[in-house]
């Protein structure tokens, strides 16, 4: 595929949100902390633009989250305790997160919406193309996302949306995209976006293409950020200025799409991060067998239980909580 725009280098991960869904767990810790099977979730997000060759990290914070700035710092006297002890595993899995790339921080004051977040990014970003990546998603990392939606922006100029198709009962949930073909046959799943709405009406999508958390966005989208007002939500969002770098491409290049088909976590939602945390554990070569089995008997037992049938013989359950049978989240 032939390169002739400049690679975007950087990327901003908005993390100002108070997670209130996750309450009282987000009470004094950022959502973002929330761990993933044993990472923090923004621990995966950040992973994923260091993998994609974006090694200078900006995160938009805000009060509330010095926990983000710890994490992705070194831990001396805990390192040190490691080192002493000679437990090199640990040691290694304290040390991952400090050795990522460059991570900054700016604050966002106060938070007016996902555009504005973005434009805090402006100083730092300065006019190259850039990545962001909200921490909600978490796209899994066999997948590539991110690569290819840069390798696009590289080819096209302009901006890259990620889109996913969804129910269309759900796409209310989401911004949008109205679309037509790219004109590449090379590029089957590569789409020119012609119109986005942020969180439309029920029935009033203009598809069942949602745009999920990765945006490669060109540096232009500031200029109409500053200017954007408030919309959905009386928030200042980043769908509307894309909205607009849609309609008129002399502003700052095409805005193109990449429809994923890949696994995303929608860590954001309850259920979805519950799901998330099974799926990953399964998937681990340290923890994944001896989970499968317990769950797996599990599941049976849950099962049996539902049809009245009596209880299995699996592992007690330890939440420290009863069980309401049918009714987990
Ligand atoms: C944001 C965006 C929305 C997008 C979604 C993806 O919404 O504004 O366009 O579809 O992320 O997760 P939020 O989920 O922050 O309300």
């Amino acid at each position: 595929m032939p390169a002739t725009f400049p690679r975007a280098r950087k990327a901003v991960i908005p993390a100002a949100g108070l997670g209130t869904r996750f309450l009282p767990a987000t009470k004094a810790t950022p959502k973002e902390m929330l761990p993933v099977v044993d990472k923090p979730a923004i621990q995966y997000v950040v992973e994923e633009a260091t993998d994609s060759g974006l090694d200078d990290v900006l995160m938009v914070t805000g009060r509330n989250k010095r926990a983000l700035e710890d994490h992705f710092d070194r831990a001396y006297e805990l390192e040190q305790l490691l080192e002493l002890k000679g437990d090199k595993e640990k040691l290694l899995r304290v040390r991952a997160s400090s050795e990522l790339g460059t991570v900054h921080y700016v604050r966002q004051g106060n938070p007016r919406g996902l555009g504005h977040a973005v434009l805090c990014a402006e100083p730092h970003v300065g006019d190259q193309p850039f990545a962001v990546l909200l921490g909600d998603d978490l796209i899994d990392a066999r997948d590539r996302l991110l690569t290819r939606m840069l390798d696009i922006q590289q080819r096209y100029g302009g901006s890259v949306v990620a889109l996913m198709e969804v129910d269309p009962d759900r796409a209310h949930l989401y911004g949008c995209a109205a679309v037509r073909p790219a004109g590449d046959a090379e590029q089957d799943d590569v789409l020119r976006v012609t119109d986005l709405v942020e969180k439309p009406e029920p029935g009033t999508a203009p598809s069942n293409l949602a745009v999920i958390g990765r945006y490669v966005l060109a540096p232009e989208v500031f200029d109409v950020l500053r200017r954007t007002p408030p919309g959905r939500g009386g928030e200042i969002q980043l769908t509307d200025a894309l909205r607009e770098l849609a309609a008129d491409p002399s502003l700052g290049g095409p805005v193109h799409a990449v429809v994923f088909r890949g696994r995303r976590y929608d860590t954001g939602d309850r259920g979805e991060y519950l799901r998330a945390v099974v799926r990953l554990a399964c998937e681990r070569e340290d923890l994944g067998p001896d989970f499968r089995a317990w769950l797996a008997d599990f599941v049976a037992s849950d099962a049996a239980a539902t049809n009245g049938a009596p209880v299995g013989t699996g592992e007690p359950i330890r939440t420290g909580e009863p069980v309401t049978v049918g009714q987990r989240a």
